[in-house]
């Protein structure tokens, strides 16, 4: 089933539950399709990254090669922040009066803290990401945080848009209102101490430029929700346990991801308890069952891959291939 996405998909994002083994089995697939003789990008979106512990290596925010065909980063949230409210920063130092720059100052240093900034940033480092995608690499997977952030930020591209576009229509609006003003009379000091008194642009200069910023952004975010719905293109899959929360988390996230018209391509149920290792994991194994008879009964029509647990940690390039070559056909 994953190599089957893997060959089908250009875009693959895993999410689930803290534990269940996203950054492991992500990895693994990922090695195995570059092992398979395609360049993939694996990247890690969870501002508690993990994919250089599992490698043992050291991973950043610039991509890295860590075997043939293999390119891995980590998003790094609180650089993107400080980028991001940097070039903002010196925009809109730009654009405002000049006596308005300690303003803005003070308002860039409160973003910082604001919430949902980090999510802001991650999603337009995912953007570009997702952007570039299909350049160096035939498959770009995305190893993502625990369930609840990743919803969230799923449904952030709608949100994103949609304040945009709000900001848009409402300096459309400034802008019609200028041109009255201007057009009322000679006295253009009138609009001057209406629009500002930037040295550097006039105020058409500034519309047009805070419009382009504008338009740009809202541009990245649509083309990202595209991307994301487009379930030829993306499938996103849902890594689980069997047991009790684990299963019941992936019913209500695999509703949300429908409702924010992602495709779920796949349900993964890792560690499954072996039948034949002693009757302690045998007992746990008819437990298991259970849960995944209410997996069934909810998401029967899902595809569905499971991997058993395994007898110790998967840590290095060597126990990811081994796990990547039990992936199946
Ligand atoms: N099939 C398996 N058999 C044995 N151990 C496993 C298996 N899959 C994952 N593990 C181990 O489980 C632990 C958690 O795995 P992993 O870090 O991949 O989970 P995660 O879902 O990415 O966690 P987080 O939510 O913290 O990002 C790791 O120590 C890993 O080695
Ligand atoms: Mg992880």
């Amino acid at each position: 089933m994953l190599l089957d996405l893997a060959r089908t998909r250009r875009i693959l994002f895993f999410g689930g539950k803290g534990g269940v083994g996203k950054t492991t089995v992500s990895a693994a697939l990922a090695l195995r399709c570059a092992d398979e003789g395609r360049p993939v990008l694996l990247v890690s979106t969870d501002p508690a990254h993990n994919l250089g512990h599992l490698f043992e290596c050291d991973i950043g925010p610039e991509p890295r090669r860590i075997a043939p065909n293999l390119d891995v980063l980590e998003l790094d949230p609180e650089r993107t922040v400080d980028a991001h409210l940097a070039e903002v920063g010196a925009a809109l130092r730009r654009l405002m009066p000049e006596r308005l720059a300690g303003e803005v100052d003070r308002h860039m240093a409160l973003s910082r803290d604001a919430p949902g900034m980090q999510e802001a940033a991650l999603l337009e480092r995912i953007a570009e990401v997702v952007a570039g995608a299909g350049n160096a690499h035939q498959l770009v997977i995305f190893d993502t945080a625990p369930s609840g952030h990743t919803a969230r930020l799923m449904a952030l591209p709608e949100m994103m848009a949609a304040w945009t576009e709000g900001l848009l229509a409402r300096r459309e609006q400034a802008d019609r209102f200028g041109d009255i003003v201007r057009r009322m009379g000679s006295d253009t000091s009138v609009s001057d101490k209406l629009f500002g008194d930037s040295p550097v642009d006039g105020p058409r200069d500034r519309n047009a430029r805070i419009r382009h910023l504008l338009h740009r952004r809202r541009q990245r975010f649509a083309d990202l929700r595209e991307a994301l719905s487009d379930a030829s293109r993306t499938a996103f899959v849902i890594v689980l346990a069997a047991e009790r929360l684990p299963v019941r988390e992936t019913i209500a996230f695999h509703a949300q991801l429908e409702r924010a018209g992602i495709d779920v391509g796949g349900l993964v149920v890792n560690k499954r308890s072996p039948a034949d290792a002693g009757e302690f994991l045998a007992q746990r194994r008819r437990q298991e069952q259970g849960y995944l008879d209410e997996l069934d009964r909810e998401l029967g029509d899902v595809a569905r891959l499971e991997i058993p647990l395994g007898p110790g940690d998967v840590v290095g390039l060597a126990a990811v291939r081994a796990l990547g070559g039990s992936l199946g056909e």
